[in-house]
């Protein structure tokens, strides 16, 4: 790859503007007031594409928020790459806890960032490191390097579970064919400790209602003597882990996969500094299942968190009442192996199995996903971790990850095709949390690794 380095550093402002203009449409796919807003960031990343050097490039309508398709095909006997991205962030909410506002980025220099980072909802995820895969099409194209063909499929709803695009890669099998998928989407263990992201977990997603009367009541009048069903869902989901903070649902572990000595040998070698995690965080002590160290409780060990709970009053000073219902929302990742669709059913007996007379549980089931590890031995992680190797000078550390990218799975499932995640962000970045950042040096870093990943990846396919 000749001249990457120049070529950015030459470009690099227009890069970061191209990036902030598009950090500014607040395309929030979970909230439809923001409608026009996702529709527009779509545009937008058409522009770019075909900017970039794709011959087609085309806006795929779904049922819900459209796909952004490009390609170019230099030769059709040369391997393809398939980009997958989003476009859709999530919301801003807390907005009080932001320093800047989410959809005015701005650049600020942090300990772990002296060269800056942008600050704005999407900056990491995923719109910076998706664009990182436009700007490397565009050194490419621009000096006529690019070794292979590529297709661009960008999407917009991944923060809400991606279900209009499993439907867009069953019906164009042929259209999305390809060698291998690429993806920026997760991070990294720090900027001098590169690494590559080989597993995602699963995730079943679920919401809860406990209702006991038929209206709130006078607590005075009737407590003691009926069901709170706020105390009865506290009761109940602190059930749903054992002392050992072992979940109790029957059959959970029934098909966890249970790794060797060796491999967790293997995975403890990736440096951390257990200290330095908790003083991030500020806390006094981790917490997890008994027997698995902090980074296994996050990557191999299926969890299940409460990730909202409401009812009764919470409004200024006090009222005296016992609410009607009690309502969470709550999330487990899954191991690979492990399958979403049962774990829900698992979740939904045991729930309605645990409710006791007096009040009534309806679990309703959100979106899901597989888990997904990618083998070290693909040529896929194999042109990766050069790529690294040639633009941090280390090799890269395989890890896997606690996040879930759920359509990865489906890719393996549907196209038979396995996914590379060359993610460049950090935990400390703060994604879906106030103050979502991205460095700037990551952002430009992953400009200059990308290319070589197409280099080496055609060179591995011959
Ligand atoms: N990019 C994240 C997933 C991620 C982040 C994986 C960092 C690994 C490291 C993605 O946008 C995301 O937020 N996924 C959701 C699931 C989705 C179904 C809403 C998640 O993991 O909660
Ligand atoms: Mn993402
Ligand atoms: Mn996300």
């Amino acid at each position: 790859m000749n001249n990457i380095q120049s070529y950015i550093s030459k470009h690099k402002n227009r890069f970061l503007n191209e990036l902030i203009e598009l950090l500014k449409i607040p395309s929030i796919s979970a909230d439809s007031v923001y409608k026009e807003e996702v529709l527009k960031t779509a545009g937008a990343i058409k522009v770019s594409l075909k900017e970039a050097g794709c011959d087609t490039v085309e806006i795929c309508k779904t049922e819900g928020y459209p796909i952004v398709y490009g390609e170019k095909i230099i030769d059709k006997n040369l391997p393809t790459v398939l980009v997958y991205g989003h476009y859709d962030v999530q919301p801003p909410d807390p907005l009080e806890l932001w320093t800047s506002p989410p959809f005015e980025p701005v650049i600020k220099t942090s300990e772990l960032h002296p060269e800056g980072a942008i600050y704005a909802r999407g900056a990491c995820d995923d719109k910076g490191q998706m664009f990182m895969h436009v700007k490397a099409l565009e050194f490419m194209t621009a000096t006529n390097q690019l070794p292979c063909n590529v297709k661009f499929m960008i999407e917009g709803e991944e923060e809400v579970g991606s279900s209009n695009l499993a439907t867009f890669v069953k019906n164009n099998q042929e259209k999305l064919k390809n060698d291998v998928i690429l993806i920026s989407d997760t991070g990294m263990i720090a900027n001098d400790v590169p690494s590559i992201t080989t597993g995602l977990r699963g995730l079943s997603y679920v919401e809860v209602e406990v209702t006991g009367p038929n209206r709130d009541l006078h607590s005075g009048l009737y407590g003691g003597a009926v069901a709170n069903p706020i105390n009865i869902l506290s009761k109940m989901i602190a059930s749903l882990h054992d002392e050992n903070n072992r979940i109790t649902i029957p059959g959970f572990y029934n098909k966890v996969e249970e790794l060797s000595k060796e491999e967790r040998a293997e995975m403890a070698k990736a440096p951390f500094s257990l200290e330095k995690y908790k003083k991030a965080l500020d806390i006094e002590a981790v917490y997890g299942e008994a027997g698995y160290t902090t980074n296994e409780r996050n990557c191999i060990r299926p969890t299940l968190d409460v990730n909202g709970i409401w009812g009764g009053y919470i409004g200024e000073g006090a009222k005296t009442v016992i609410a009607s219902k009690a309502f969470a929302k709550i999330s487990m990742r899954l191991v690979p192996h492990q399958d979403w669709k049962e774990i829900t059913q698992l979740f939904k007996t045991h729930f309605e199995s645990i409710a006791p007379k007096g009040v009534k549980v309806k679990v309703k089931p959100h979106h899901g996903g597989q888990g997904y590890v990618t083998p070290i031995n693909h040529i896929g992680y194999q042109a990766a971790s050069k790529a690294y190797e040639e633009t941090f000078g280390k090799t890269p550390i395989p890890q896997r990850s606690g996040g879930s990218i759920p359509i990865v799975a489906l890719f393996e499932e549907e196209l038979q095709i396995k996914t590379i995640l060359m993610g460049f962000g950090l935990d400390s970045d703060a994604i879906h949390s106030p103050n979502e950042h991205f460095g700037i040096w990551n952002y430009l870093k992953g400009i200059e690794t990308i290319p070589y990943f197409y280099k080496y990846f055609t060179e591995l396919s011959k």
